[in-house]
């Protein structure tokens, strides 16, 4: 008789004894008629999942997002369609480099993923801790992943790869200084600020649409990490940000962040000095200010971690009404491969899930594959005569205006221009974070090969003289050559240095 206590096989049957397999008595041989023993076994034979290929260490937990600002005028988008409007969510927070196992107090951009269970579907902003990015075409993405990873023959961490790759692609720059100051070590996940990153495009109706960047804000405060306390921290612990978020919220310390945006008109966008749709790049708070959203609040730990963050599925591509992709190709192209990803991760009905399902069920014609839970049935075909679900014409997105329409594979080649705003960066640092950042810098960089030192030294003295210079000096590289190897092109840079 079915007692909710007992313990259970997969099948439901009562088990009477699970410290004893069935063995002959004396010597004790084991039977292949042990049904729970083997379930059991093979079962824990299958536990494992594949680890996210970047992000895979992280930590997360549900909350709410509450509307502060009527936005109306640029997005209708229905979870911001009101003042104190709340939106369940869930949000996720990872290093990107390091393995599921690895240290999270690492220097690593931080992943700033949040799903908004929104009742218009899902809508994911996937972003990072940090404005910018690396590279800015996806067609280097796997490079560059390659070189953040182990070495294929020794399987250690690999500092010639690192700094051969970021030095052959200058483009990296902006991003490298920033994650080589403090802010490349935060102090746990709830003292840092959130970015969605790339642009994105909110519309409030056909006729206009916006570019839009996010800020997430925390509001426990902005605390990093110098370099050895981080890796002091991180070798006692390598689950400190982990257990930082969980043991607040258990505790009732809820982490909050406040959610701004930066909007642009397509117009604005045009004549911006800087290409919005560079993901090298920032736009100035003091061109387009803040303009506060809401506040996200995160008070609910995963009950189960494997089910609701092991398998959760933030996607770029996952948007909803009143939210379009920009012509940004970075996003262009992450917003269809991460479900290719969690298709192979989690497998091909990752989305019926309970952690990736939106609040309502879902309707369409997509059938079968493996572990398909879904009660859709007949008709599996559109358009069809028996009552199926039909396209609705009001969640067609705006037309986007393509200048240029020529296909090609066009030379981003790094110029002047794409110096500036690391440059200001560096300049508008402290004097005390920018020797953190030479010392930083110092004990990573000074661990590949010299020709290697010299090529990405030249690169910082380009940003700036006082901030290659110093980065030679720390060193001890030749300042003439570096400074030789900042005037030449790129091409030479790489030759002189190969
Ligand atoms: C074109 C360049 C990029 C590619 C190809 C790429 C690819 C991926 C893939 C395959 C995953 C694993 C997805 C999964 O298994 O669930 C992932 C995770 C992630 N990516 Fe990217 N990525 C790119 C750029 C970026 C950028 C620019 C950002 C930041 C704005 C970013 C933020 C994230 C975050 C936060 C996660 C983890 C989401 C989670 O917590 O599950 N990625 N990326």
């Amino acid at each position: 008789m079915y007692n909710k206590k007992n313990l259970t096989t997969n099948m439901g049957a009562t088990v009477g004894d699970d410290n004893n397999s069935i063995t002959t008595k004396n010597p004790a041989v084991t039977t292949l008629n042990d049904v729970h023993l083997l379930e059991k076994l093979t079962h824990f034979n299958a536990e494992r999942i594949p680890e996210r290929v970047v992000h895979a260490k992280g930590a997360g937990a549900f909350g709410f997002f509450i509307v502060t600002n009527d936005l109306t005028k640029y997005t209708c988008a229905n979870f911001l369609n009101m003042p104190n409007k709340k939106t369940k969510v869930l949000a996720r927070f990872s290093t990107v480099g390091g393995e599921k196992g690895s240290s999270d107090t690492k220097r690593d951009p931080r992943g700033f993923a949040v799903k908004f269970y929104t009742a218009d579907g899902n809508y994911d902003i996937a972003g990072n801790n940090t404005p910018i990015f690396f590279i800015r075409d996806a067609i280097k993405f796997p490079d560059f992943i390659h070189t953040q990873k182990r070495n294929p023959k020794t399987n250690l961490p690999d500092y010639d790869a690192y700094w051969d790759f970021l030095s052959l692609t200058p483009e990296s720059v902006f991003q490298v200084t920033r994650l080589f100051t403090d802010l490349g070590t935060p102090d746990g996940f709830r003292h840092m600020d959130g970015f969605g990153t790339n642009t994105f495009i909110w519309y409030p109706n056909l006729d206009n649409y916006y570019y839009v960047k996010y800020h997430w804000k925390t509001k426990q405060g902005v605390k990093n990490f110098s370099n050895d306390a981080a890796m002091e921290v991180g070798g006692k612990n390598p689950n400190y940000s982990v257990e930082d978020l969980y043991k607040n919220i258990a505790t009732g310390n809820f982490p909050q962040w406040d959610l701004y945006v930066q909007i642009l008109t397509p117009k604005e966008a045009r004549d911006y000095k800087y290409n919005i749709f560079d993901v090298t790049k920032i736009i100035y708070e003091e061109d387009y200010p803040l303009i506060p959203v809401g506040t996200m609040i995160l008070n609910e730990l995963p009950n189960n971690f494997f089910n609701d963050i092991e398998q959760a599925a933030f996607c770029p591509g996952s948007i909803v009404k009143g939210v379009a992709l920009s012509p940004d190709k970075m996003l262009n192209a992450r917003a269809v491969l991460y479900s290719d990803a969690q298709q192979k991760r989690i497998g091909p009905n990752f989305a019926q899930l309970p952690v990736n399902s939106p609040v309502f069920d879902i309707n369409n014609y997509q059938r079968d594959g493996a572990m398909n839970t879904s009660t859709l049935s007949a008709p599996n075909y559109f358009p069809n005569s028996f009552g199926g679900p039909t396209p609705d014409a009001s969640a067609i997105k705006p037309t986007l205006k393509i200048e240029e329409g020529d296909l090609a594979q066009y030379d981003e080649a790094v110029i002047a221009i794409d110096y500036e705003q690391p440059r200001r960066f560096y300049e508008e640092l402290t004097a005390e974070e920018k020797q953190a950042l030479i010392n930083n810098i110092k004990g990573h960089l000074g661990n590949a090969l010299k020709r290697i030192q010299y090529r990405q030294t030249a690169v910082f003295y380009k940003v700036h003289s006082e901030y290659g210079s110093s980065v030679a000096n720390a060193l001890g590289l030749d300042i003439e050559k570096i400074r030789y190897l900042a005037e030449v092109s790129d091409e030479e840079r790489a030759k002189l240095t190969s």
